[in-house]
This record gives structure tokens, sequence and C-alpha cells, in this order.
């Protein structure tokens, strides 16, 4: 057993292609030396593709509302026991204004599936923040038709986050009522003839799934060739069904984080709010497992408490400054610096020298 696990660490080092089998061997490695060794090729391998720096996204959180009914999402739109917010076009623009203004290269519109913001709305918006500076912007607004993607794309959107949560049909059928996986895959597809730089990714530790469907998520990433992937331990809500059922084993998050850096050297790998969220340390030892982005929040304070997918989400008190700087203590904590530039993916053809 001890020999099989240092014999596909031995193949992952040596950057030879994984198996499902493999993947599972990685993600059991146990507490203790198995773990420490994962950690330190996956940190290796961070270190030889992305150095020192760590890229710093700021995340704008603009609608609440959702349409659909995640069964562990607290924005589920049956729930109605939060306060619904949008903001306008003029407050996105204000709240992009000031994250460039403390330095952001990046900023993340992210939303619930919220129809209410038609596709000539977002592009103005997109075109609106470009004007301000070249940032790149990053999507996360989940599943809209192949026209919209392209649209938004046009209108100067470089980036977009769908992450595929679980890449078990059954698990995804059944969380995720009124949608499909062959859905989500096509829309995954779409954003990738668009030209976005493509993001994706799971949760670990949902209810019911095994070790077998996070090498399956891991393939997933893999056959994507996503250019970022968020990896991020569940965190039930109470207003939600899943409330009761145990958080995912954050040891277990950074395991599958740690093997996906490894069989992705050159995808950007946030060090999640989540693992923030579960341990105080958390976004530290992400970073150390293979992590080299964070994204810090710049959603107004008003609003933030209200983006509540998970509670007590890390950070949901403090403003885009108080934000930035814990952010900035906990990048110099561990040894790195703020990366300078708009962190596009390392790959060719997306170092289009802005
Ligand atoms: N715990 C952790 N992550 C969650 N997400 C949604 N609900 C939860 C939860 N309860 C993640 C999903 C979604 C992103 C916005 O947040 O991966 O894509
Ligand atoms: Fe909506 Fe996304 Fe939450 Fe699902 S996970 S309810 S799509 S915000």
């Amino acid at each position: 057993m001890d020999s099989n696990f240092q014999a596909v660490l031995q193949k992952a080092a040596g950057q030879q292609p994984l198996s499902k089998e493999d993947i599972v061997t990685l993600l059991k490695a146990k507490p203790g030396n198995q773990q420490r060794e994962l950690f330190a090729l996956a940190d290796k391998v961070r270190q030889q593709h992305h150095g020192n720096v760590v890229h710093l996204r700021g995340i704008i959180e603009f609608s609440n509302y959702c349409r659909n009914d995640c069964h562990y999402c607290g924005l589920r739109r049956s729930n109605r026991n939060i306060s619904r917010y949008r903001m306008t076009v003029q407050q996105v623009i204000e709240a992009s204004r000031r994250a460039i203004e403390l330095g952001y290269n990046t900023i993340v519109l992210q939303s619930g599936e919220d129809p209410w913001y038609d596709v000539n709305t977002l592009c103005r918006m997109i075109a609106e923040i470009k004007k301000i500076k070249n940032v790149a912007i990053t999507l996360s607004i989940g599943e809209r038709s192949k026209e919209e993607y392209q649209q938004l794309y046009r209108a100067g959107a470089d980036r977009f986050l769908l992450k595929h949560e679980t890449a078990d049909r059954q698990l995804f059928s059944s969380l995720r009522p009124g949608t499909s996986f062959e859905r989500r895959l096509q829309c995954l597809q779409w954003l990738r003839e668009s030209g976005y730089q493509l993001g994706s990714g799971n949760m670990v530790g949902l209810p019911g799934q095994t070790l077998d469907s996070l090498a399956e998520d891991i393939l997933l990433l893999k056959k994507l060739d996503v250019e970022m992937a968020g990896i991020g331990p569940f965190i039930p809500h109470p207003q939600t069904p899943l409330a009761g059922q145990p958080a995912g084993d954050l040891q277990l998050a950074l395991k599958t984080l740690a093997v996906a850096r490894i069989m992705l050297p050159l995808c950007h790998l946030p060090a999640t709010t989540a693992a923030g969220t579960m341990h105080s340390e958390g976004r530290q030892m992400a970073l150390n497992c293979g992590a080299n982005v964070i994204m810090p929040n710049v959603t107004p304070l008003k609003y933030r408490r209200l983006y509540q997918i998970y509670p007590n989400k890390a950070g949901v008190t403090d403003d885009p400054q108080q934000s930035l700087q814990k952010i900035v203590g906990i990048i110099h904590q561990v040894g790195r610096e703020v990366a300078a530039g708009r962190g596009d993916s390392p790959k060719p053809v997306f170092q289009k020298g802005y």
C-alpha cells in the first residue's frame, strides 16, 4: 500500500499521465509523511511554473438573485430568508473603479444566475470598466446561450468561471434540480470556442461524493485543459436541504488541490474563501500546496453580508481596503509576493502582451 503510494508519487513527479486509480491513491495520502510529500511536490510544481508570486483578483458579487435551486447553496431561489439585492451598472462601475484604485488588475463579476441582467446591460458594464483601465474581466454568472457568451467576449470579457461543481452525474442532477450536466459541459465548450480563458472547478466533501468521483473531477479539469480551477470544501448552509450534513474535509480539499496542481501545472488555482472559512489558516495551507491566486472581496460592505453562499464566509465584515490588507498579510506570511500585471494564463495563446 505505502510502496504503491510512493510509486504513484514518483510517476506524478515525472509528469507521467495518472490514471483514475493513481489519483485515488494520491487522494488517500495519510496525514503525516505521505501528505507532506504530496504537498511538497505540488508546491514545487507551483514554484516552477508560477514562481513566488500570488495573483489577486478583486471579486464583485453584484447580485444575489438566482433562478436555480442548488441544494448546497444559500442563494438558492427557495431560500426566502435572505434579502435580495442587485447592484446597478453604475454601482458596479464605481466598485470596479475603487478596486482599480486599490491596485487590482483583474475584476471578477460574480452573481447568481440572474437573467434580470440582459446581455446588453452586461456588455455595457464590461465596456465601462474597460474604459477605466484595461484590467482583465472575469465573468462568473452561470449558464447562458452561446450567442450571449460570444457577445460578452466581444464586449471585452477575458475570462469566464463556470464550475462543473461535481463530475458525478447522479450527484449533479440530485443537487442541481432543473439543470443538467450535459448542458454544463455544453456551456463550457461554448466558452472555450468563444475564446475565453476558461475556469471550472468543483466542491470537495459533498454528501455522497466518493474519492472516485473526485478523481473524475480532476480528470475532467485536465480534459477541458482549464486555465483556472476553483477547488474548495463544501460548507453546509442552515437554510438549505443540506443543513445538518457534515462539512467537507479541509485536508481532502487540500489533497485534491495538490493533485490538480501536479496534473495541471499551468493552471491558476485559487486559495478559496471556503478554505479560509473552514480554518483560520486555510488559505495559507492552500498556498502551500499548489494555489497561486487569491480572490479578495471588493463588494461594497453593505451588500457582502447578503451574499451568503455558505455561512460565516471569511471577510464579510471587512471593507475592500481591509480585505486587501488581510490578504496581502496572508501572502507575506507564507513568504510570497503580490504579482504585478493581469495574471493571464501562462499559455502562449493568452500572452498577448497587454
Ligand atoms: N459550500 C462551499 N461552496 C459552495 N458553493 C456553493 N455553495 C457552496 C457551499 N455550501 C460554491 C459553488 C459555486 C460557487 C459560487 O460557490 O462551487 O460555484
Ligand atoms: Fe445559484 Fe450558483 Fe447558488 Fe446554484 S450555486 S443556487 S446556480 S448561485
